[in-house]
């Protein structure tokens, strides 16, 4: 071929270039007039090259005179050429199909004093641009087949070719540039022992010429074994002959292995649960736990055997209409409710089984909670104290008869000293009298010494059997009353034993009944009598006054306290205060005993008047 140069160019050769070019070629003039285009622009404008000449593109392609014409504008203004921009629409020759061209406009001025021209190149790229938006969507599968762990595959039935996607390969380590895909190699990535079961699953789609899904698993070159679930789906010609397997795989190793751990984790609390069930089972206490409606949540089988009913009579069932008894309902509705509010008291209440025994169960409670710390309902422990409250109630009721006892016991008792031996002393004194007048030489000084010992010795004992006798029980509280009563004790003790008693009784104080004035008396005796044994205090205070239906009393000391006792085993033996407790108790008084080594020992007992 010969090469020309500048304008060695033939004109006939330009022409033959400019007619045949793969674009579409216009020049226009100033007045945006075609003044000469190439059969490629007419072909493209749907317009023979003839009726291009001499229209304007408004003229000619109107559908497309808005996207170019301001391009031409702009050139014809500014001299400077625009590039390649897109134009995209339909063409009269094909209605409907949207095709798309890149449209360059430049400036040519053709002789040194001619006038400017512009120059039209326009390229379809309709091909290319279907092409790009393939490639797009390929791309677009393939993200999402990586997103999704999934691989698309295909197998050609006729010709034998494997077609496997990119992360397929990946997903089933396969470098698919070492390796050649293939229907051996899938038939040998599948697992040993799936191969059977995936085989059927296959054979049996194709045999019907269904579409198909099977799991299995994979084990991958390297010996990783992941779990995979296919779908498939079959190509059939004309004649209903399968020639085409497509589908897709997705790696669901990591959802198979959750559900398993899943699987696992619900085993564990399954058997945690059947051992706290066993423990509920065992346990000698009701266990019950209910939530905010009250509503029974959990009873165990001690629960169950208290109320004689099976559990799936009582789950879900109202605890307080179905347990309660009907009488005492209304007093358990607010405890309920101050125990949701945080008061978690120890309570007894009565229960009632299903044969309308009454029961009463000592409670001790807890909130139930949930993971954020809201209350989500209540759990009690229940002790079924019927027959330890029956025994204590007789315990009660023997010791009473027993205090009972000793004071009729010391009441007799005093009796019989002062009458009896009393009398005899009376008696003794008596015939003294009559030996001094009648056999003893007074004027023997040795004589009425010893006559005068016999008379003081005589003088003592009765004293001494007035006081054992008033100290077993004091006459006068029958007769005077408590005040006077404790007069004379306060005083007797002061003399005997140098210990400085005050009494304080207020003067509004009139008289009680003749029981709860004995019961006020013991108990000031005997924490006086503490007071001279234990406390080394030299003082003591005997306070009595009335409140408006309560009787105080108050017996106090300044000594060394009560000492100290860590362990209950220590307790003392004594039975003095004990009694001075079980005396409070009967008349369903108050007893408090308030000690400290540096303030000593205040009793403080209050006993109901009606
Ligand atoms: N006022 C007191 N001051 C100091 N200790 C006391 C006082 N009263 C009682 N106690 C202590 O309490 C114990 C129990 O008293 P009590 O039941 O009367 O039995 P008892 O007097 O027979 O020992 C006494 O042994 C003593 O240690
Ligand atoms: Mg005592």
């Amino acid at each position: 071929m010969r090469w020309l140069r500048g304008s060695n160019f033939s004109k006939n050769a330009l022409n033959a270039f400019f007619a045949s070019a793969p674009a579409g070629i216009a020049i226009l003039d100033s007045q945006l007039r075609i003044r000469k285009a190439n059969l490629t622009m007419a072909d493209m404008i749907g317009t023979p090259l003839a009726a291009l000449l001499g229209s304007t593109p408004r003229g000619v392609a109107p559908l497309f005179a808005d996207k170019i014409e301001p391009f031409l504008r702009r050139v014809s203004a500014t001299g400077k050429g625009v590039l390649n921009f897109p134009v995209i629409g339909e063409t009269v020759k094909s209605p409907g199909v949207i095709r798309q061209w890149l449209a360059s406009v430049s400036p040519i001025c053709p002789e040194p004093e001619g006038m400017w021209c512009i120059g039209v190149i326009a390229v379809e790229v309709t091909e290319a641009a279907r092409f790009e938006k393939l490639r797009k969507s390929e791309a677009l599968l393939a993200e999402a087949e990586q997103l999704g762990q999934l691989g698309s595959w295909e197998r050609d039935l006729v010709t034998g070719e494997e077609t496997w996607s990119a992360n397929l390969c990946r997903l089933l380590a396969i470098d698919p540039v070492q390796t050649t895909v293939s229907e051996e190699l899938f038939w040998d990535l599948v697992h040993y022992d799936d191969r059977e079961g995936v085989r059927m699953v296959v054979d049996s789609a194709m045999k019907f010429a269904d579409a198909y899904e099977v799991q299995s698993r994979f084990t991958l070159p390297g010996g990783r074994e992941r779990t995979f679930y296919t779908r498939g789906k079959l190509v059939l010609d004309p004649n209903n002959q399968v020639i085409k397997r497509m589908g897709l795989t997705q790696d669901i190793t990591a959802r198979v292995e959750m559900e398993h751990a899943l699987q696992r984790s619900e085993a564990t609390i399954r058997r945690e649960r059947d051992r706290a069930q066993r423990y509920l089972d065992i346990a000698d206490v009701i266990l019950l736990a209910l939530d905010l409606q009250g509503r029974i949540t959990m009873i165990n089988r001690m629960g169950c055997a208290t109320l004689e009913r099976e559990e799936h009579q009582l789950l879900g069932c109202d605890w307080i209409t179905t347990c309660v008894p009907a009488r005492t309902r209304r007093f358990v509705k607010p405890w309920f409710d101050n125990l949701l509010a945080g008061d978690l008291s120890y309570v007894e209440n009565l229960i009632v089984t299903r044969s309308g025994e009454e029961r009463l169960i000592g409670w001790r409670n807890t909130l139930l909670k949930d993971d954020e710390g809201r209350v989500i309902g209540t759990l009690s422990s229940g002790e079924d104290i019927t027959e330890r409250k029956v025994a204590e109630k007789a315990v009660q009721q023997l010791s009473s008869l027993l205090l009972r006892a000793q004071d009729d016991e010391r009441r007799r008792i005093a009796k019989e000293v002062h009458d009896g031996i009393g009398q005899y002393i009376a008696g003794l004194s008596l015939a003294i009298g009559r030996l001094r007048t009648s056999c003893i030489d007074e004027t023997d000084p040795d004589s009425r010494q010893t006559l005068a010992d016999c008379r003081t010795l005589i003088h003592r004992a009765s004293q001494e059997i007035r006081t054992i006798s008033y100290l077993l029980h004091p006459p006068t509280i029958d007769e005077l009353g408590l005040k006077s009563a404790l007069e004379w004790l306060v005083n007797g003790y002061g003399e005997r034993w140098g210990l400085q008693v005050s009494l304080e009784v207020s003067a509004t104080l009139g008289r009680l009944k003749p029981e709860i004035e004995l019961t006020l008396f013991r108990i000031a005796q005997e924490s006086l009598i503490n007071i001279h044994r234990h406390s080394q205090s030299p003082t003591a205070l005997v306070r009595l006054f009335q409140r408006p239906d309560e009787i105080v009393l108050e017996v106090a000391d300044r000594g060394k306290g009560m000492p100290a006792r860590t362990r209950e085993s220590e307790r003392s033996s004594g039975i003095g205060i004990l009694a001075i407790e079980e005396r409070v108790k009967q008349w369903k008084g108050h007893f408090n005993l308030e000690s400290s080594p540096d303030k000593g020992v205040t009793i403080h007992v209050t006993l109901p008047v009606t």
